[in-house]
């Protein structure tokens, strides 16, 4: 399982990255609101360069042909690594424009999706990424955990290549959950990331450890004194 990070931010970005567990970005239109002032363009640019040869994703806006296709092409010609993200638009048009996208050799996410066939029409489009938004779908009543098994399993057995991305995380349990039921990326933000090492009780034993070794290095300095 790959995890991606699911932001636009500069020292977000280089923060997790010396972790050394990031495959990837995710961004949208609403986490580029958060970096008000920021040339989108040239913060992509730069977003590519630092995670290189780790794919970014960039979404284009609208929901007509011509604008998808415009976005996608743009944003995919400022690097290699540039991964074009379509909306799963209800006409149609994000699947026409992945197939094109595709056919021109441009690496695509398909993006806002939340059931199976949502998830089927993308792949089958020609989606190099299928994103599924977890807790937006359970918030108008989907099931997907349910999803996730059933795609993993749909898309195994009928041989497509198409990656499944988990989106939407909001809770540590939501990442937990999402990993167990099969996804093959979690794209998670800074804010889940950095509580994820953390555990009350590996830091209460941490505490235990270094006080049981400057007790035993205090011990072993007392019997060097008196054994002189
Ligand atoms: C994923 O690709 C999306 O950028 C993101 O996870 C959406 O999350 P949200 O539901 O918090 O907007």
């Amino acid at each position: 399982m790959e995890i991606f990070l699911d932001t636009a931010n500069i020292t977000e970005i280089s923060h997790i990255l010396r972790w050394g567990i990031v495959d990837g970005i995710t961004t949208n239109q609403k986490i580029f609101q958060n970096e008000k002032g920021v040339d989108p363009l040239t913060r992509v640019q730069e977003i590519c360069k630092m995670v290189y040869p780790r794919p970014v994703s960039v979404e284009s806006n609208g929901t007509s042909l011509e604008e998808i296709l415009s976005d996608a092409r743009k944003f995919s010609k400022i690097s290699d690594n540039v991964v074009a993200k379509v909306a799963m638009t209800g006409n149609g048009n994000g699947l026409e424009a992945i197939s094109i996208l595709s056919g021109e050799g441009i690496k695509t996410n398909c993006t806002i999706m939340m059931n199976l066939n949502q998830l089927i029409l993308a792949t089958k489009a020609g989606a190099t990424y299928a994103s599924l938004f977890y807790n937006r779908a359970k918030d108008s009543g989907e099931d997907p955990i349910q999803t996730i098994k059933q795609f993993t399993s749909w898309n195994c057995s009928n041989g497509y290549k198409t990656r499944l991305i988990v989106g939407s995380i909001r809770s540590l349990n939501d990442v937990s959950n999402v990993a167990a039921a099969g996804a093959d990326i979690i794209t998670i933000p800074y804010k889940i990331m950095m509580s994820m090492p953390y555990h009350k009780k590996t830091e209460e034993t941490i505490q235990e450890f270094d006080m049981a070794w400057k007790d035993f290095l205090s011990g072993a300095a007392h019997h060097k004194t008196n054994s002189k």
